[in-house]
C-alpha cells in the first residue's frame, strides 16, 4: 500500500493532523492505521480537560507559563512552553469548528475547572468525559473527508528506514513507512509513505497498576527506538495521585485531579489531611508531589490505600460535574456522598519519549511524531495537568504547517516485504503472559515512584533475562499482537530503567533515594 501520509494512531494527536492535512490537500491520500477500534486510545479517558488561558481577566499566559515551568522543576523548555500556552485558545476554536462540546456555565461562558498546580481555574472540559467527546468530534470530522483511510485493527511493527534498504545509500537515516499486520487475516504488509507520524500514545501498561487501556504499550517509542531515533527523558514517568483502588489491585480507574480542585481531600486511614504536612498547596500541589506523599504516607502506615473524602461537597453540584465518577465508584459499591473512596497512585503519564524539535520532527528524515509518545520540552520532569491534549493539538498544527510549507519529495524506492522465514512456531499464550507478569511486577517494585541505585540495577539483570526470552519468542514465533506489544514493553522498560540510572539528581517526578544530599 501507498500513502502521501501514513499516521501510526487514532488519538488526538493522530487525527487532528490527518484532519488538517486531508483537508489542505484533498488529493493526497491520509492512512491511518490503528491496531484496535479507531476510537481506542488513551484520549477517549481523558477526564479533567484541556488547560487553555481563557479567562483573561484573572488568568493570562504568563501565570499558565509559570505554572508548567514550576510543575516541569527547571528542565522545562522555556521557549516551547510559551508557544503551547499561547496557542491554546486558537487550537480550542478549531476543535469548537469541528463539533466538539464543552461545558458552559449559566452566563455563557466556558465552565473552567481547576486541578493540581494550576493557579487558576482554567481547564475547559465536557462533564468528567472531556477525552471521550474530543474523540467523537475528531472521528466525526475525519470521516467526512474522502481521502482518509482509518485502518482498525492494525498493528505497525517496524518502522522501515535505510538499515531495511541495503541498496539504498542515503547518508541520512530516513523513514519509508512502516511494516503493518493485519490483526484480523494475519496477513503483514508494506505502508509505503513519503511521510509518517507517529502518534502511538503512552506506556502505561508497562506498569501493572495503571490509569491507561491496554493499548499503551508504547510501541511507537519502541520502534522508533529500534529504527535509531532519538529518545528522551524516560525516567519522567507519570504517577497519579488517585487511581481508585481496589482489593485485587488491579482497578485502572481514574479519579479525576478535577475533583480535587473541586474541594476533595486526601485522608489517611486515621482521617488525617496529610499533604498539609507535605505543601502549603495540600491537595493541590503538583502530582509528583502528591504521588511522592502519598507513597510515603504508605510506607510509614503499611497501609494499602489512602482515601479521598468529597461528603462535604455540594453533591448536586458534584453529580453534575462527575457524573462518569459517581457512577463508577457505585459500581464499586462506594457512595461518594457518604464513603470516602478508596485511592493509590497509579502510572499515568510518560513526560519523555521521542524526541522532536518544535516542528514535530524526530532525529530520522521524513519521520514525524506528536502527542504522548514525543518529548517535546514541555513537560520537563512533570507534567502540568491537562497540558497533555493541549500539547497534541498544538504539535499537530505546528506539524500540519512544516507539511503545507515544505513539499516532499516521492520517494521511487522497492521496499522488501516482510521477512518471517522460520517463524514457524504458534506463540505460546502462557510465555507471553508469564513474561510481561514479570516485567510489570520488576516496573512496579523497582521502578516506581521511589527507585534506588540499588533496585534499578537488579530491575536491568532481571530485564536481560525477560529480553532475551522475548527476542527468541519473536525470532521463532508467528507475529501476534501481545508478542509484538510485549517486546516493545521490554524496550521501552530498558529505556526507562537505563536513563534513570543516568540521571543524578532529584527533579519533578524522578526521586532516588540515592540522590538525596546528604
Ligand atoms: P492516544 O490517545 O493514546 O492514541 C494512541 C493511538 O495509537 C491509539 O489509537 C492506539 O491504538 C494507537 N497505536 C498505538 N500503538 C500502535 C501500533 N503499534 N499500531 C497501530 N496503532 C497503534 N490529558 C489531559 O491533557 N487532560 C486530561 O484530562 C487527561 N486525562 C487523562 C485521563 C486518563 C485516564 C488517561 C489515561 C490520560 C489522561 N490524559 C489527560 C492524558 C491524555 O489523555 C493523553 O496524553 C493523550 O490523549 C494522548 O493522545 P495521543 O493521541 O498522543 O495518544
Ligand atoms: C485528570 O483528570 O486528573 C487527568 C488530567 C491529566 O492527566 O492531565
Amino acid at each position: 500500500m501507498t500513502a502521501d501520509y501514513l499516521v501510526i494512531g487514532s488519538g488526538i494527536a493522530g487525527l487532528t493532523f490527518s484532519v488538517k492535512i486531508a483537508e489542505k490537500f484533498p488529493d493526497r491520500k491520509v492512512v491511518i492505521v490503528t491496531k484496535a477500534s479507531e476510537d481506542e486510545s488513551n484520549t477517549k479517558y481523558a477526564q479533567g480537560g484541556v488547560a487553555i488561558v481563557l479567562n483573561k481577566e484573572e488568568d493570562s499566559f504568563k501565570k499558565h507559563i509559570k505554572d508548567t515551568l514550576i510543575a516541569g522543576d527547571g528542565l522545562c523548555k522555556e521557549d516551547v512552553v510559551e508557544m503551547v500556552v499561547k496557542e491554546g485558545p486558537d487550537r480550542m476554536e478549531e476543535l469548537l469548528l469541528w463539533g466538539a462540546n464543552f461545558d458552559v456555565n449559566d452566563s455563557g461562558k466556558f465552565d473552567l475547572g481547576k486541578e493540581g498546580g494550576h493557579s487558576e481555574y482554567r481547564i475547559v472540559h465536557h462533564k468528567d468525559i472531556t477525552g471521550y467527546e474530543i474523540e467523537r468530534a475528531l472521528l466525526s470530522k475525519a470521516h467526512q473527508l474522502q481521502n482518509i483511510s482509518i485502518l482498525p485493527h492494525h498493528f505497525a511493527i517496524d518502522l522501515i528506514t535505510n538499515h531495511h534498504l541495503p541498496e539504498v545509500d542515503l547518508d541520512e537515516l530516513t523513514c519509508y513507512g512502516a511494516y503493518v499486520f493485519n490483526q484480523k487475516s494475519g496477513e503483514i504488509f508494506t505502508i509505503k509513505a513519503n511521510s509518517t507520524l507517529l502518534a502511538s500514545g503512552g506506556i502505561g501498561c508497562v506498569y501493572g497498576h495503571t490509569t491507561n487501556p491496554v493499548i499503551a504499550t508504547g510501541d511507537g517509542i519502541a520502534m522508533a527506538y529500534r529504527a535509531k531515533a532519538r529518545i528522551k527523558d524516560m525516567e519522567f514517568v507519570q504517577f497519579h495521585p488517585t487511581a481508585l483502588y481496589d482489593a485485587k489491585g488491579q482497578s485502572s480507574f481514574l479519579i479525576s485531579e478535577a475533583v480535587r480542585g473541586f474541594g476533595a481531600y486526601l485522608r489517611n486511614k486515621k482521617g488525617k489531611r496529610f499533604m498539609l504536612d507535605y505543601d502549603d498547596r495540600a491537595e493541590l500541589a503538583s502530582r509528583d508531589i502528591v504521588s511522592q506523599s502519598i507513597d510515603s504516607e504508605l510506607k510509614k502506615s503499611g497501609e494499602p490505600n489512602v482515601y479521598l473524602d468529597c461528603t462535604h461537597l455540594d453533591m448536586d453540584a458534584f453529580c453534575e460535574h462527575f457524573p462518569n465518577i459517581y457512577n463508577k465508584c457505585l459500581e464499586h459499591h462506594i457512595d461518594i456522598k457518604t464513603d470516602w473512596i478508596p485511592v493509590v497512585p497509579a502510572s499515568h503519564y510518560l513526560c519523555g519519549g521521542i524526541k522532536v524539535n518544535k516542528k514535530g520532527k524526530t532525529t530520522i528524515a521524513n519521520l514525524f511524531a506528536c502527542g504522548e509518545c514525543t518529548r517535546t520540552g514541555l513537560h520537563g520532569a512533570n507534567r502540568l495537568a491537562s497540558n497533555s491534549l493541549l500539547e497534541a493539538l498544538v504539535y499537530a498544527h505546528n506539524i500540519f504547517k512544516y507539511h503545507s510549507k515544505n513539499d516532499y519529495k516521492s520517494i521511487a524506492i522497492n521496499i522488501p516485504d516482510w521477512n518471517d522465514e522460520g517463524t514457524s512456531i504458534p506463540e505460546e499464550h502462557i510465555l507471553i503472559q508469564h513474561n510481561l507478569k514479570q516485567l510489570q511486577a520488576l516496573m512496579r517494585d523497582y521502578v516506581g515512584i521511589v527507585r534506588s541505585k540499588k533496585r534499578l540495577k537488579r530491575a536491568i539483570k532481571h530485564l536481560d533475562l525477560i529480553y532475551e526470552e522475548v527476542e527468541d519468542l519473536y525470532r521463532e514465533s508467528k507475529i501476534t499482537t501481545s508478542l509484538c506489544e510485549l517486546r516493545n514493553m521490554v524496550n521501552v522498560a530498558h529505556l526507562i530503567i537505563r536513563q534513570s540510572l543516568e540521571r543524578t539528581e532529584n527533579k519533578g517526578g524522578y526521586f532516588n533515594v540515592d540522590n538525596v544530599k546528604k
